[in-house]
């Protein structure tokens, strides 16, 4: 085990990454907000697999957040995520200020059509354009790699391999399925706000997923059908979805009630559980279920 390398200066980490290339290293490249959980580090694994360097960055990115939402008290703690950096094997970290990903007087902003108008879009307005200005600038920072994302956050998946392919990056992009707690929740750096008792309310998620994946290997194919009782148990355990759609897994737009659903199909959701915004997904078809603890007696 050693510790990477943590470069503060977006320079010094470039010159790392072409160093690297130089040797005739593969570089593999994680972007992260930090707070880091054992998802991150799964990903950093995986980039370990292809690639005999590997790259993180830890960048609380300001332009993703909006006015109303957790950036200020978003958890940082540097010294915490290199330690768990180091166990998992990361070369290089890149741990910036906003000064340096935002210049003074940038007016720069990506923006990717249409996959940013369905799902969480319409809810965090401006969201994606931060993430996609943002992994756009890493991306010209890291130069050639393959860059290793959760399908976690599945839309923003999305939003990235189309941003890599669109704007002609020398960039592989990696989805890799979403690592869960024993009990089945998604792990995210935001489960860290929940109360005990909200942390139980929100199981109902995961296996709100679990039921849909159920009843389409039972053969339901009505996409109403698939997504009605997804959205009656988040009400049931008092989450407030912003939303909790049945959408195409490739560009996202919501199907109707009565369409059916052919070999694959998209479960997005995003709920409030007390002032927790949590995200799931799961695509019929293609994922496995949720694994979920046996049900504690209720
Ligand atoms: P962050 O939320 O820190 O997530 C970093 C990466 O880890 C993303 O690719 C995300 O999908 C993945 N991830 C998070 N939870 C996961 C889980 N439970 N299982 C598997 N992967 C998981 O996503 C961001 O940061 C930012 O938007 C970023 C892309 C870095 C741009 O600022």
């Amino acid at each position: 085990m050693h510790t990477p390398a943590v470069h503060r200066t977006i320079a010094e980490f470039r010159a790392a990454c072409d160093a690297a290339r130089a040797d005739g290293a593969r570089l593999g490249f994680v972007p992260t907000m930090g707070a880091l959980h054992a998802g991150h580090l799964h990903l950093v694994r995986v980039a370990r697999r292809h690639a005999e360097r590997v790259a993180v960055s830890i960048f609380v990115n300001p332009t993703q957040f909006g006015p109303n939402e957790d950036f200020a008290r978003y958890p940082r703690n540097l010294e915490r995520d290199v330690e768990l950096l180091a166990s998992a094997g990361a070369d290089l970290v890149l741990a910036p200020t906003p000064a340096e990903m935002y210049p003074p007087g940038e007016k720069t902003r990506v923006r990717v059509t249409q996959l940013t108008e369905h799902l969480c879009g319409p809810f965090r307005p401006g969201h994606f354009e931060g993430v996609a200005t943002v992994v756009t600038k890493l991306f010209a920072i890291a130069g050639a790699c393959t860059a290793v994302f959760g399908r976690k956050d599945y839309q923003q998946l999305k939003v990235i391999e189309r941003l890599a392919r669109d704007l002609l990056w020398p960039v592989q992009v990696v989805g890799e399925p979403t690592v869960r707690d024993a009990d089945g929740l998604a792990l995210s750096s935001r489960n860290a706000y929940l109360s005990p008792d909200e942390r139980r309310r929100a199981l109902a998620i995961p296996r709100a997923l679990a039921a849909a994946h159920a009843a389409f290997s039972a053969g339901e194919r009505n996409a109403g059908a698939l997504i009605d009782p997804v959205r009656a148990r988040l009400k049931e355990a008092g989450l407030r979805p912003d939303y909790a759609e049945i959408a195409d897994p490739d560009e996202l737009f919501p199907l109707e009630p009565g369409a059916q659903v052919e070999k694959r199909a998209l479960i997005a959701l995003a709920a409030f559980c007390g002032t927790t915004r949590l995200i799931d997904n799961l695509v019929l078809g293609e994922d496995a279920a949720p694994a979920l603890a046996p049900l504690e007696a209720e």
